[in-house]
């Protein structure tokens, strides 16, 4: 039998330039099930393709699926093995809706705190972020389902996403941005999706260096590259750069009209002005452009033949050409529900718990108390936005869990996150002309009611959330409306106060001080409720790490305009290498993070032995459950490298990290191996180096909290 190589350049050999043209820019879909949508050609056999939108669950038209926690809650689980299964059951679901392709995951680098996008994101750290795209990628493609890693790269802000330039080096590029790309590929993703944005002056459809000097020719990509929706610059530049899939090939109005969308909907201009060119962004570049760009010879014919094997490949290789194509599909399985539960009480982070404040004692009498206690928190807005068949609200959750009284409140205005697809919501600050209609019982918003609500209560609960969004930077990180206001009247009447946060990415908390207990729970999908229970309730033990710094606003490397969202459409990535807790160690930060890097606290107390070196590249320690309850710790391990005259390095990197279920009492030996990447660092001249000598391990709860430290020499 001939191999799949041979049948895919035969195919090519077939084909009219018509029909290869047809092939690399999408079509309206006749289904109206896809995001994207390339029509196939009849005549050979070469059937539909279809991409759905990640990166929190598929999101197919009027159709229900499992809505997954924010991508940034799965890598507080710290566990990918937990965002593998995500992959997978993703897929089935792709599978069960008739999509070849998932447009997901989203890993662009945490670079910004403000970022409208930080939850389709993991984390402000390469490693982590690397390990939970392939993770995700692997599970995706186990299933014959093409994971679309987005969006390559840089793209870091919603602020003139269409148009700012990342002016960003080498080093920083090569040591955070790039390799949680390399990572996906590595892990065998069939596409790659370009960023909006340019880099270095660049568009990223455009950007030949990046898209086939360095991601296929130097990683040895073989699969196509996408642009992202309304993303591709121009025909000639973009194909000869290595652009392989225009999407989605038909102009936004046609797109519009083909989804039964809102024309006003903010997906393109929210954040931009005049600088963008309405007509130009939107129109199709492949499909208008492309034929006679071949004919002339502007772009070369066996490009074209490339571009049309690489998509060709992908199909094959998940047996869409041999009609092998689709089994194992499954909506809102119930072990997709489990999963979805599960990765929600993972991710969910203890950031203080005063006195033992938590967990509640089953029989506690509960003030629940905030605007969004009955309604889950699914998601931010935009492409990932997904409609589940079931969720449960904190209220519903709370009330299913426990055996005293649960006294609700709203408080304040309803927090409505803003959609792309539901003409309802108005905008983050809540404006929206129903709100507060709808709160369960007829409670209409008022603090002084939530205050006499908590103040008869054992124990406050409020629940506070953002309102983030694809499309927009948040302007603060203080949370919308007067929650702030809310949690510091409850905390001064109530005798216990617990605050549930719920937001895209970090935020301020300036009440912390005033509060017993904090509880990060990001956006955690249709499992909200239930997960958010199992934690307060003590029936999980809270293992959720932060994988951003929380810290106030101004504290943070891109809090200068030049830097975020940049000066006439530039964005001046200068801070280099030292973004995150790289910025927060360096010698000269003058602001110490409100919570680290890493952070996170558990039920159960834990000791830790001495660290051990395991040759160069790995370390082990002894872990005690020093308590009376069964916890689930995340050990950390962060490499210090030695000094090295002229130049600069991070104080510490993350180097590598284990969650383990610790039953009471007990102890085991947590061997964790050390990622290269925290050793290795990139010099422009040189290329990737090693430098010799002592590098520190430090291994611990938290990138501030180390609790043994060893040495290995390279
Ligand atoms: C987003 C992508 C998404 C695409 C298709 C774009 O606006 O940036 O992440 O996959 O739309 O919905």
């Amino acid at each position: 039998m001939a191999s799949p190589d041979t049948d895919v350049s035969d195919l090519v050999d077939s084909l009219s330039l018509d029909e290869k043209c047809s092939l690399v820019h999408g079509a309206a879909d006749p289904e109206g099930t896809a995001t994207g949508y390339v029509p196939g050609v009849p005549r050979l056999d070469i059937p539909e393709f279809r991409l759905a939108d990640g990166p929190l669950g598929i999101r197919i038209p009027d159709r229900s699926s499992t809505a997954f926690p924010a991508s940034i809650a799965v890598a507080a689980t710290f566990d990918p093995e937990l965002a593998r299964r995500q992959g997978v059951a993703m897929a089935r679901e792709a599978k069960a809706s008739g999509q070849h392709a998932v447009l997901g995951p989203g890993l662009n680098l945490i670079r910004v705190p403000n970022c409208g996008r930080n939850f389709e994101y993991y984390a402000e750290d390469p490693v982590v972020t690397a390990d939970f795209a392939a993770a995700v990628v692997e599970g995706l493609q186990s299933e014959d389902v093409l994971a679309t890693p987005k969006h390559y790269v840089a793209n870091n802000q919603e602020t003139k996403r269409l148009v700012v330039s990342a002016e960003v080096g080498e080093r920083a590029l090569r040591e955070l941005y790039l390799p949680g790309f390399e990572a996906a590929v590595e892990a065998g993703s069939g596409s790659v999706m370009t960023a909006y944005n340019r880099v270095n002056g660049t568009h990223m459809s455009d950007h030949r260096r990046l898209v086939t000097e360095v991601l296929k020719d130097e990683w040895g990509f073989d699969g196509y590259v996408v642009s992202d929706w309304f993303g591709t610059e121009s025909a000639v530049g973009a194909a000869t750069a290595g652009l392989d899939l225009e999407m989605p090939g038909i102009s936004l109005e046609a797109l519009h009209e083909a989804f039964g969308l809102d024309p006003d909907a903010e997906m393109l201009e929210e954040g931009d002005d005049e600088s963008i060119p309405a007509g130009e962004t939107t129109t199709p570049k492949f499909a208008t452009e492309l034929k006679s760009a071949v004919e002339s010879g502007a772009v070369p014919a066996d490009r074209l033949d490339d571009m049309v094997a690489r998509i060709l490949g992908q199909m094959a290789r998940i047996g869409l050409l041999d009609g092998d194509w689709g089994d194992g599909g499954a909506l809102d399985a119930p072990e997709h529900r489990d999963l979805a539960e599960t990765l929600a009480a993972r991710g969910t982070v203890l950031l203080k718990n005063d006195g033992g404040a938590l967990p509640l004692s089953d029989d506690a009498d509960v003030a629940l108390v905030g605007p969004g206690v009955a309604e889950a928190m699914l998601g931010g807005g935009g492409s990932s936005e997904v409609t589940p068949a079931r969720e449960v609200s904190a209220l519903a959750g709370i009330r299913a869990r426990t055996d005293g009284s649960v006294a609700f409140e709203p408080g304040v205005e309803r927090v409505v996150t803003p959609s792309f697809f539901d003409d309802e919501s108005e905008d983050a600050a809540g404006d929206d002309e129903d709100a507060g209609d709808d709160f369960p019982g007829g409670k209409t918003p008022d603090i002084d009611a939530a205050v006499d609500c908590a103040r008869e209560a054992d124990v406050a609960v409020v629940v506070v959330r953002d309102a983030t969004t694809e499309g927009a930077d948040r302007e603060t990180l203080r949370l919308p409306g007067e929650q702030d206001e809310l949690v510091e009247a409850v905390a001064d009447a109530a005798d216990r106060t617990v605050v549930v946060v719920q937001s895209g990415g970090p935020v301020e908390l300036p009440w912390r001080d005033s509060v017993d207990a904090v509880v990060e729970s990001w956006y955690p999908g249709q499992a909200d409720g239930d997960a958010l229970a199992s934690i307060l309730y003590g029936d999980a033990d809270p293992s959720g790490r932060l994988p951003v710094t929380f810290a106030p606003e101004e504290s943070y490397p891109t809090a200068s305009e030049e830097r975020f969202p940049g000066v006439d459409d530039e964005a001046q990535y200068d801070e280099g290498v030292f973004v995150g807790y790289r910025h927060f160690d360096a010698a000269d930060a003058d602001d110490e993070p409100t919570y680290p890097f890493g952070h996170g606290l558990s039920y159960a107390t834990f000791e830790y032995g001495e660290a051990e070196a395991r040759g160069d590249d790995a370390v082990a320690v002894e872990v005690t459950n020093a308590s009376d309850r069964d916890g689930r710790e995340v050990v950390q391990a962060y490499v210090r490298p030695p000094a090295v005259a002229g130049v600069e390095r991070p104080t510490r990197e993350l180097a590598g990290y284990a969650a383990v279920e610790l039953p009471a009492g007990e102890t085991e030996t947590v061997e964790l191996s050390l990622s290269e990447h925290a050793f290795r660092r990139y010099d422009d001249s040189e290329g990737w180096t090693v430098d010799a000598g002592d590098y520190a391990v430090e291994v611990g709860r938290s990138s501030r909290d180390v609790r043994a430290e060893t040495t290995v020499s390279r």
